[in-house]
């Protein structure tokens, strides 16, 4: 039996599960912060998560591509958070939400492909999963949506000669947008300070306090 459990361990390892059993702490003690492969509010996002207790990264296969052109790299992440990367078509770490590790679920910045898939009931990457399985047991999640207003400027990869894009978002981005906020469970932010905003009441909520500190 115990080889079995070890089994399963050393496969759900290989699948993107690779750190310590949910079960080793209290329940509902972490946030569960997905990260997808958009460079707008990449920096900004990563930012507020370090200033939060006990924050999981969940990375879209999308997001680990997209870190470099922004100067960021996994292996500087994990020196502040654990990381799960998308490695696996189940989306094996979703399984800690079911071993109630986390009171909260925020997926920032969210892509225009993600708000797409949440909105409509979709589940089919480490984010998506993961926003789907919290709405289905009630945990709270938190959607920053950047594609929200008709013209976005957005910082260029380091890749380009400019340093600022304008995009324009077309009326399906912006009606995705309005169709997430109907979903149970979501909220939906579109700035950094909504989301630093909507963060705060989660934690006094919570009883919990920002770090004092980025260590
Ligand atoms: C450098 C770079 C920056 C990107 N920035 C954005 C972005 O700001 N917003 C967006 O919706 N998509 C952006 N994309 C495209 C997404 O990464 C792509 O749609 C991807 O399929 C999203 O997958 P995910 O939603 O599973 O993370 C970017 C792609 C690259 C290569």
């Amino acid at each position: 039996m115990a080889a079995d459990t070890d089994d399963a361990a050393r496969w759900a390892a290989e699948l993107g599960d690779d750190q310590a059993p949910a079960g080793a702490e209290p329940p509902r003690s972490r946030f569960a912060w997905c990260v997808t492969g958009s460079g707008h509010y990449l920096e900004e996002s990563l930012a507020l998560a370090a200033r939060l207790p006990r924050v999981d990264l969940f990375l879209s296969a999308a997001a680990d591509e997209v870190l470099p052109f922004y100067g960021l790299k996994v292996e500087a992440l994990r020196e502040r958070f654990r990381v799960f990367l998308d490695k696996s078509a189940s989306a094996v770490p979703v399984g800690r939400l079911y071993a109630q590790a986390y009171h909260t679920v925020v997926i920032a910045p969210a892509t225009s492909n993600t708000v797409a898939k949440c909105a409509f009931g979709l589940s089919d990457t480490l984010p998506t999963n993961m926003f789907a399985q919290a709405g289905k047991l009630g945990v709270p999640g938190l959607v920053f949506a950047c594609d929200t207003e008709p013209v976005v400027v957005t910082k260029a990869p380091r890749t380009h000669d400019t340093d600022w894009l304008t995009l324009r978002p077309r009326i399906i981005e912006l009606e995705n947008v309005a169709r997430l906020r109907a979903i149970d469970f979501c909220e939906v932010l579109t700035t950094p300070d909504e989301l630093e905003a909507a963060l705060d009441a989660r934690l006094k909520t919570l009883q919990l306090a920002w770090n004092t500190s980025s260590s």
